[in-house]
């Protein structure tokens, strides 16, 4: 990805991050995922009072892309503002790879850090279809 796209999308995380719902925690999450065809959608995380059914910024992203028919992607940007940056839990790196594949991933906060990394090198060894042949 050109440096032009990835402050695209890092400004699209940031943005979105203000809609955040995190009434409970405090912590607000903005991701924007973009498609092959240079789409950005963004998402925020959600939080409800029965914590677990909280979803995060990323996939609340990747769910609103695949609303939208987009099937293909390029990489996804995360940002909060925070000191130590923010890289997508557990359960998004599992979504992300059955949806995205080997994706990069751009984490960012508030006072211009960044950080770029592989899906894969965030989730080695994943499972996902080709361990259900
Ligand atoms: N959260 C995200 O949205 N994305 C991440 O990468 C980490 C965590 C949210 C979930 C919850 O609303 C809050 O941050 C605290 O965990």
């Amino acid at each position: 990805m050109s440096l032009t796209s990835r402050e695209r999308l890092i400004a699209a995380a940031r943005e979105a991050r203000l809609q955040a719902c995190a009434r409970y925690s405090g912590f607000q999450v903005g991701a924007a995922l973009e498609d092959a065809e240079g789409r950005i959608f963004a998402g925020v995380n959600v939080e409800s009072s029965s914590y677990g059914l909280t979803c995060c910024a990323e996939r609340t992203a990747l769910f609103t892309a695949l609303t939208h028919g987009a099937r293909e992607f390029r990489a996804i940007a995360v940002a909060t503002d925070t000191e130590r940056l923010t890289p997508p839990c557990g359960a998004c790196r599992q979504v992300l790879w059955d949806y995205c594949g080997d994706i990069e991933v751009i984490l960012a906060n508030l006072s211009g850090a960044t950080e770029i990394h592989s899906l894969a090198e965030l989730l080695p060894n994943a499972f996902d279809d080709e361990n259900l042949r």
